[in-house]
């Protein structure tokens, strides 16, 4: 079954989307943050950025900056929310069929935009896991 199929495939952003975009969660970066990704779309000009605090395993805290569509905007929005909280393995395998999931749904040119979200996230996540592994092999972390 494909993502259209799941959804219904809307051809107008449903509430979820809205709501999301009009009061997205977790917007900002953060200072001394354990993993950056960035991820930049030449096709649409849309940008990225998603800053990961780790604690003990667990994404504490998820932030991100978006340049972009209202579909980036609430995709990223709840992203974060799904994220904050999980292990890290769980966060990983967020992808973007979890996010249209949550928000109910995309039309489907902009489908590519939770991708991106998710993408982001995973680039963060591997971020983290490149300074941990330096640092435990005792090199600069960054
Ligand atoms: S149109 Fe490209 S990320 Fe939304």
């Amino acid at each position: 079954m494909d993502t259209g199929e799941r959804l219904g495939r809307p051809r107008v952003y449903v509430a979820p989307v809205l709501e999301h975009f009009l009061n997205p969660r977790n917007v900002g970066e953060i200072t001394d943050a354990d993993g950056v990704g960035v991820l930049g779309d030449p096709a649409c000009g849309d940008h990225f950025k998603v800053w990961i605090r780790v604690q003990d395993g667990i994404l504490a805290e998820v932030k991100y900056k978006v340049f972009g569509c209202p579909a980036a905007v609430a995709t990223c929005s709840m992203m974060s929310e799904l994220a904050t909280g999980k292990t890290v393995d769980e966060a990983y395998e967020l992808d973007d069929l979890d996010i249209l999931v949550a928000l109910g749904g995309l039309p489907e040119a902009k489908e590519h935009c939770s991708n991106h979200a998710a993408t982001a996230l995973h680039k963060a996540i591997e971020d983290y896991v490149f300074r941990k592994t330096n640092e435990e092999r005792g090199r600069d972390p960054r």
